[in-house]
């Protein structure tokens, strides 16, 4: 279809007053209280921790950054989003343990890798404070990371993944300065180079060991549970290693229990049936003499990025609240029935954490529209295809609209195959592609008019508009493009008006898989996105929801688009909100860096170019501060579209 677009932005303006459209995407649904729509279409953001206080609008704050200097596409992230997810976390095991009378206590850590922005880390670090929680470190930066924070005296932090000596030296050491720093086995392997580290230190590790669950989960992550899953030790494996740490006298350290279902566990029971298993576990490493205090149960308490309270890969089957209860109960029972103190319940959940405080904000730069809304009328000597295809609009009406979308492909093809034999010219081409889209104008209008008369839904996506967005899925979507996630997304205006087109969204790298063509709206999940015809003089935004989990580093560098801006913002009581952070983006030089350019030696070899141009007479001697000037400007601006 690319050669019947239509590329200009369509300056249709908005038609005049409607009745407020439904729900359309869903945001009642999926937007957990947090927005609003205002009176005037704006989308607004709620503050969950202050819920009297009047909605915030989002293009306000949009339109305050812009005249700060702060431009789109930027990462938005909401201080009080993460802090209410923070206390909900902690506060549900808190209840949970209470209401069951479970007799331990819950020390939960927040997994870095999940979002190591140090704007995010360091709030978590701050709202879980009272709640003595803690962090969990996947690799050494992230170790360093955890041990640049004060945290409670009674919070933990907990190394995953593979250790090398350096790293379980400064685990080790870090014990000195206060941290309860737990080193997690992964595989007897490690534990060799533990017992070399204490040796070279004689100080005492702290140590957990993860167990590989044999259950199975749904979703996404299915392979990272069960037999096959790359980490953890199998009962064979802990029988080793409970004896070589007997050997060297030092079972005694061994005090955590950790496994790890993967993330985004869809059904509830998969979290009670990995509970007891990994209690199975507990009890039968105490009875080998371990000392065990703590069970850590990893990562895995979903998000609902649709709303739709369901087992599958994009929504959960269960709240917060009952994941936590499942997790006390399920703990407490098997732990009265071996007849074992309740442990100190550790769960590392980052998703849940911090997935809904961020959201990506970006603006339409233009559309490409399948259709037209004039068509030319028949000429002498054109082609009888084309007349044919202009008298389709005779009997455009319900019932036969399968018909004339037939007609209308059937012509087109037809005359695009005598355009590439030579037998009709350009122009006639360019007047059948107009009539072709005013056809297409006239059947969308049909079916957007007679909902339940329309028979060519499914045709009708082949003909849905494209609009050219300014951000990279690459950079700031990678699960979009890498695992087919879904995240809410929606117009940021105009909600008070019935979207009247619908379109995929490109993004600005020169990639045909840059692109979002699954939405969450409110009947289910739709391969285009109700949207609103675009005007020259006012901005089109879209937001994207609940991009906090995992997005911000995963996403490379395709293109080289960089990192986007990132603010954050907290929501005030009287309705406004305060600038907290602003990081800028990476400019060209940045990203150009990333890459082993050197951005000196790029200016000096374009310069050397340009004196060579003038050396030789192409280019006038006058003009060198302005080419040097251009380039220059180039390397130290924004990566996306300014
Ligand atoms: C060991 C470990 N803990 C915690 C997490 C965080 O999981 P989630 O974001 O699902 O809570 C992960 C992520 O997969 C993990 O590998």
């Amino acid at each position: 279809m690319a050669s019947f677009a239509d590329t200009s932005p369509a300056d249709t303006g908005v038609s005049g007053p409607q009745d407020p459209p439904a729900d359309v995407y869903g945001i009642d649904r999926w937007g957990r209280g947090h927005f609003e729509i205002l009176a005037n279409g704006e989308l607004a953001l709620k503050n969950p921790l202050l819920p009297d206080a009047p909605p915030v609008s989002l293009p306000g704050i949009l339109r305050d950054l812009e005249q700060r200097g702060v431009h789109v596409p930027m990462v938005l992230r909401i201080t009080a989003f993460l802090e209410h997810e923070i206390h909900r976390i902690n506060n549900s095991f808190l209840d949970a343990i209470q209401r069951t009378g479970y007799r331990g206590r819950y020390r939960g850590v927040f997994p870095i890798k999940v979002n190591q922005q140090a704007q995010v880390v360091d709030r978590i670090v701050e709202y879980g404070r009272a709640f003595n929680y803690g962090l969990e470190a996947g690799s050494k930066p992230e170790l360093v990371i955890a041990l640049s924070h004060r945290l409670p005296d009674d919070a933990l932090i907990v190394c995953n993944g593979v250790k090398d000596a350096e790293f379980i030296r400064l685990a080790i050491l870090s014990r000195k300065v206060g941290f309860n720093t737990v080193i997690v086995l992964e595989s007897p392997k490690e534990l060799e180079t533990v017992l070399e580290v204490h040796a070279e230190l004689g100080e005492e590790p702290l140590l957990g060991v993860r167990v590989k669950l044999t259950h199975k989960i749904g979703g996404n992550w299915a392979e990272s549970s069960g037999d096959r899953s790359t980490f953890g030790m199998n009962t064979d494996q802990l029988v080793a290693v409970i004896d070589r740490l007997r050997e060297h006298n030092l079972l005694h350290c061994l005090k955590l229990q950790h496994s790890h279902l993967g993330s985004q566990v869809p059904d509830v029971n998969d979290v009670r049936r990995a509970a007891s298993e990994a209690c199975r576990y507990f009890t039968e490493l105490t009875r080998e003499g371990a000392p065990l205090t703590h069970l850590d149960l990893g990562g895995g308490l979903g998000v609902d990025y649709t709303g739709e309270k369901k087992a599958s890969e994009n929504s959960i089957n269960y709240t917060v609240e009952e994941y936590c209860a499942n997790v006390v109960e399920t703990v407490g029972y098997a732990m009265d029935e071996a007849g074992l103190d309740h442990p100190v319940l550790v769960t590392e959940s980052g998703r849940a954490a911090v997935a809904t405080s961020s959201m990506l904000i970006f603006n339409v730069l233009e559309g490409t529209l399948y259709d037209a809304p004039t068509a030319p009328a028949v000429q002498e000597g054109d082609h009888h295809y084309l007349t044919d295809m202009i008298a389709v609009s005779s009997y455009m009406r319900v019932g036969r609209m399968q018909e004339c979308w037939n007609d209308a492909v059937y012509y087109r093809n037809e005359l695009r195959a005598l355009f590439r034999r030579g037998h009709i010219g350009l122009r006639e081409m360019a007047r059948a592609e107009r009539v072709f889209l005013n056809l297409m104008a006239q059947i969308k209008a049909l079916a957007a008019a007679n909902p339940d008369a329309s028979e060519i839904d499914a045709e009708l996506e082949e003909v849905v508009d494209i609009y050219h967005c300014n951000f990279s899925l690459f950079q700031s979507l990678p699960d979009v493009w890498a695992i087919d996630q879904l995240h809410p997304i929606a117009p940021l205006q105009l909600l008070d008006r019935r979207p009247d087109r619908r379109a995929v969204l490109s993004d600005i790298t020169c990639d045909s898989d840059g692109k979002i063509d699954r939405f969450i709206l409110e009947d289910g999940v739709s391969p285009s996105l109700p949207v609103h015809s675009l005007s020259e003089d006012h901005p089109y935004y879209l937001g994207v929801f609940f991009v906090g989990a995992y997005q911000e580093t995963l996403g490379d560098l395709h293109n080289l688009f960089g990192d986007t801006n990132a603010t954050t913002i907290e929501l005030r009581a009287d309705g406004g909100f305060n600038l907290l952070h602003e990081q800028e983006g990476d400019t060209i030089s940045e990203v150009l860096s990333y890459v082993e350019y050197d951005p000196r030696d790029c200016v000096a070899a374009f310069r050397a170019m340009v004196d060579g141009a003038i050396a030789s007479g192409r280019m006038d001697v006058s003009d060198r501060r302005q080419v040097m000037g251009a380039f220059r400007d180039s390397i130290e601006g924004y990566t996306y579209y300014e």
